[in-house]
């Protein structure tokens, strides 16, 4: 039902964690110049990422216990009430924010600092299809009656926190920018480790090598969805669902296949986000 989405700035949100007076108090929140935000569209790898930056700000920082649930320090910029933003103020540095925003949407202060930006982006076609089993099973999230009509509603970007390809374009050509810094869903599923390194390095953050192999261990898909009831209560195996790349195959047809792979070549092609996107 319509009361489930909130429509703010043209973009539509799931009103059970997201209002407006939340939106406008991000456009003025303090930003520290070792801040870091994690950005995702929806379904790319937010928890997975927020996991891994988790054990590495814990691993530096002396005032972050070990081993807490990533949910106890970091926030998403934009769920829950203002008030939040007090709270927030007492977190220990480095702290880590993430969002599935769109960059036009993202606070203005967060680039004005040098707070690092860690962009989080995965093939489309398999975004698509974890997006469509999150909607019928949150129960935050309008119950979508097929596959068909969740695809038609992905290609127009009706769907919370709208269109995928607009994100991806935005980011595009930001993605060389200094203290941005953009890392695919493909490219950790091929090696874990390599990618915690690279985060690691890009937040400048020295540590043992023991330290992020461990760390990598720690952020496989069957060690966080072991452990997902814990960190993450009922919403553990709806958020862990089988976390594999192709999944996309099982449930696209081949004219569906075709048109996103149009839509894909109309607005990615040439670009070097696009590039890092094949499927
Ligand atoms: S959300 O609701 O937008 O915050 O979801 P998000 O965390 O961005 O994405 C959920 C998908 O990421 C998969 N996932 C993982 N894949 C590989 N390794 C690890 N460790 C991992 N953790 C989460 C998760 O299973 C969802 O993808 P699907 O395809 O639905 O399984």
């Amino acid at each position: 039902p319509e009361e489930l989405l909130v429509t703010y700035k043209g973009v539509l949100y799931p009103s059970a964690v997201c209002c407006t007076e939340t939106f406008q108090a991000l456009d003025i929140m303090e930003v520290r110049k070792d801040d870091v935000f994690l950005v995702a569209y929806p379904k790319c790898g937010t928890n997975w990422v927020q996991h891994i930056l988790n054990d590495l700000t814990s691993a530096v920082s002396k005032n972050k216990e070990e081993e807490v649930p990533p949910t106890k320090h970091i926030q998403m910029l934009e769920f829950g009430v203002p008030e939040k933003f007090q709270k927030i103020k007492s977190f220990p540095s480095p702290r880590v924010f993430t969002t599935h925003l769109n960059y036009d949407n993202i606070p203005k202060p967060v680039f004005g600092t040098n707070a690092k930006v860690l962009v989080v982006f995965r093939n489309p076609k398999d975004a698509a299809v974890s997006y469509y089993h999150f909607y019928n099973k949150n129960p935050g999230l309008p119950n979508v009656s097929s596959w068909d009509e969740f695809f038609q509603k992905f290609m127009s970007g009706e769907v919370c926190w709208s269109s995928y390809f607009d994100h991806a374009l935005a980011w595009d050509k930001h993605m060389d920018e200094e203290n941005i810094m953009i890392i695919t869903y493909e490219e950790m599923k091929e090696n874990l480790l390599g990618g915690v390194k690279q985060i690691a390095e890009f937040l400048g953050f020295s540590l043992p090598e023991e330290k992020i192999q461990s760390i990598a261990e720690n952020a496989t898909f069957e060690s966080m969805s072991n452990k997902s009831q814990e960190t993450h209560g009922k919403f553990g195996p709806i958020l862990f669902r089988k976390g594999t790349v192709g999944d996309w195959k099982n449930l696209f047809t081949e004219a569906q296949s075709q048109e996103m792979d149009a839509k894909f070549e109309e607005c990615l092609a040439g670009t070097k986000l696009g590039a890092r996107l094949k499927y």
